[in-house]
This record gives C-alpha cells, sequence and structure tokens, in this order.
C-alpha cells in the first residue's frame, strides 16, 4: 500500500516571519501519520520552518537544488546545505522552472542523481502544455520526461525515494483541474512507463501525485483515484485551505 503524501509548494512566497507565523497557525492541523504532509518554503525560510516542525510529522521540502557539490555557483544551493538544515523533499523539473530557468531534462536527471546521493527524495515533475495535450502529443512528452528524469536511477530508488508529479501545465495556477480521469489516466500511464523502464513491482511501489489546480473541493475525489498517490499543491498551500486538503 503506497502512503499518500501531500507536498505544499509555496513557490516566491513568504518571507521568514510570515513563513513561521503560517506554520505556527497550521502546524497542529496538519500533523498527521495518515498522509505525509510536506512543505517547500522558500530557501531563506528553510531553516526557521525546520526548527518549527521539529517534534512533528510534517517533512520538509526545498522548492530547487544545484547538482555540483560545492565551488563557484554564484546563486546556487548544494545537496549537502539542504540536508544539512533536515530537508527531505526536493522539487525537481516544476515546469515554472523549465520555463523561466531553463532547466532541460538533463539537468533534472542531474539533480536527481545528485539528491538521490545524499538520500533526499526528488519529487520530479513532468507534464504537457495545452498545445501538446490538443496535438495529441501529452502521453509522448510526459514518457520522454520520466524517462530522461530517471536515467541511470536504480530501481531500489524508485521504491522508497523517488516521487514524480504529474502536473498539466494547463492547470497550473488557473484554477482549471484535470478531471478525475485525465489525472488519473497520466498517472496510471506514468506507472506503466516505469514498469517498462523497471518491472511491473517496481511500478506498483513508485509514489506518483497530482498537480495543478488542488484545493479542498477536489482533493478528495483526486486523492481517491487509483494510480494517485497524493497532491503538489501551490496556491491552496499558502491558505488554511492546505488543512483541509490535508485532512480530506
Ligand atoms: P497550483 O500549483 O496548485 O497553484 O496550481 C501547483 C504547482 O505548481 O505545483
Amino acid at each position: 500500500m503506497r502512503k499518500k503524501i501531500i507536498a505544499g509548494n509555496w513557490k516566491m512566497n513568504y518571507s521568514v516571519n510570515r513563513a513561521e507565523d503560517f506554520v505556527n497557525d497550521i502546524k497542529d492541523r496538519i500533523n498527521t501519520d495518515e498522509v505525509e504532509v510536506v512543505l517547500c518554503p522558500n530557501f531563506v525560510s528553510l531553516e526557521r520552518v525546520s526548527d518549527l516542525i521539529e517534534d512533528t510529522n510534517i517533512k520538509l521540502g526545498a522548492q530547487n537544488v544545484y547538482f555540483e557539490d560545492k565551488g563557484a555557483y554564484t546563486g546556487e544551493t548544494s545537496v549537502d546545505m539542504l540536508a544539512a538544515v533536515n530537508v527531505k523533499y526536493c522539487i525537481v523539473g516544476h515546469s515554472e522552472r523549465r520555463m523561466y530557468f531553463n532547466e532541460t531534462d538533463e539537468i533534472v536527471n542531474k539533480k536527481v542523481l545528485k539528491l538521490l546521493q545524499k538520500d533526499i527524495s526528488p519529487i520530479i515533475c513532468v507534464g504537457e502544455t495545452l498545445e501538446q495535450r490538443d496535438s495529441s502529443k501529452h502521453f509522448d512528452v510526459v514518457e520522454n520526461q520520466v524517462k530522461n528524469a530517471l536515467k541511470d536511477v536504480d530501481s531500489i530508488f524508485l521504491k522508497n525515494k523517488i516521487v514524480i508529479a504529474y502536473e498539466p501545465i494547463w492547470a497550473i495556477g488557473t484554477g482549471v483541474t484535470a478531471t478525475d480521469e485525465q489525472a488519473n489516466e497520466m498517472c496510471k500511464f506514468i506507472r506503466e512507463v516505469v514498469s517498462k523502464l523497471y518491472t511491473k513491482n517496481v511500478a506498483d511501489m513508485v509514489t506518483i501525485l497530482y498537480g495543478g489546480s488542488v484545493k479542498p473541493s477536489n482533493a478528495k475525489s483526486i486523492l481517491e483515484q487509483s494510480d494517485i498517490d497524493g497532491a503538489l499543491v501551490g496556491g491552496a498551500s499558502l491558505t488554511n485551505d492546505f488543512v483541509a486538503i490535508v485532512n480530506y
């Protein structure tokens, strides 16, 4: 039985004091062992949030990382730096990073491999544009993203570390959610891709999330789909709605 993960991606919102107030406001209400709750604040707030959730079941996630260990990479953050503040998850290949910061499949793969070396779970984001879906390329696009992200990744990590998040770009921040059927169909397809790359047993164990305008009103039906193991939540993770989603 795959455990559900609900991760909040705060993106570039909340400075450290606001982050502290928010976590203090919601932490008792999202502290559960029924689902794995992950908060992904901005880098500057990671340490503060880490301290605040220390005595809870809530896990800390980062929104990005660099694949080199250290050195002259101005503005970048290493996996060791994340591990030092108790980061357990890291979002990789979010469509906003692919779009605005030229994060390619190759870079995504390097980040995935580096995170795994240091025992941090990558949350690998994949998903198609509306144009790609309208021209029936969405399965090919997602298959390629999954294959490239998982290049040279050992099967053991698929079973216990890797998280894949299907986030159709047309559903992110738009208020338009994929239907339950569309979301489940693609998550199931991703599982088949993993099955072809590895084995069915591995595919049955890999955690696959849906992301894109998840809100309290649609969380339950999305999370009850056969191949969806949780949600990556953007906008709604910044408000009390996140509490409602976690307690769906
Ligand atoms: P959204 O964002 O929930 O605001 O659509 C999801 C995401 O970008 O991960």
